[in-house]
């Protein structure tokens, strides 16, 4: 991948990302921050990284990764949605461009969850959430246009498929 994200870039990030404490830290998400607020700050140049896109759905694009973290770029068609999930790890991700909208939900049982609020998450916005909760979710791109999101995981992006733990069934609420 060559643009800003460079092999210098990527490993600076991930030495950035690097934590004797492990990922669910506080100085950890304190350094995810950092990068995704230096990340979401440049947003044309993110927008011209050579990244997947489908319409209607979402794409998932490794930046960077070792044993410990991953860092995809999300793109969102207009009407991607995700599926209503928790994460098994942290989970901390910022907003480049576009709207992404947030539903959170609160488990009823261990495959339903009941609707509980949801927010327009807007280009700029940075948040971080841990597998201890209130983790569960569903992300959405309800247009218009495309939005993309930098997502970090503390995940070994090599050892587990993706940063979903459960996935749920909504039940009106
Ligand atoms: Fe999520």
């Amino acid at each position: 991948m060559d643009g800003y994200l460079n092999h210098e870039r990527r490993g600076e990030m991930l030495r950035n990302l690097r934590t004797d404490a492990g990922t669910l830290s506080g100085d950890y998400l304190g350094a995810a921050r950092a990068v995704l607020h230096e990340l979401v700050a440049i947003p044309d140049l993110i927008k011209r990284l050579p990244v997947e896109r489908k319409p209607g759905r979402y794409t998932r694009n490794l930046l960077a990764g070792d044993e410990a973290v991953s860092v995809w770029a999300i793109v969102w068609g207009e009407g991607a949605t995700t599926c209503i999930h928790d994460h098994h790890c942290s989970c901390c991700f910022g907003v480049v461009s576009g709207t992404v909208t947030e539903t959170w939900y609160r488990a009823i049982d261990a495959k339903r969850a009941v609707a509980t609020a949801e927010q327009e998450r807007q280009a700029g916005y940075v948040a971080c959430m841990l597998p201890s909760g209130p983790n569960i979710h569903r992300m959405r791109n309800v247009g218009p246009g495309e939005a993309i999101s930098i997502h970090i995981y503390g995940f070994d992006h090599e050892a587990h498929e993706s940063s979903i733990e459960t996935e749920y069934t909504a039940v009106g609420g």
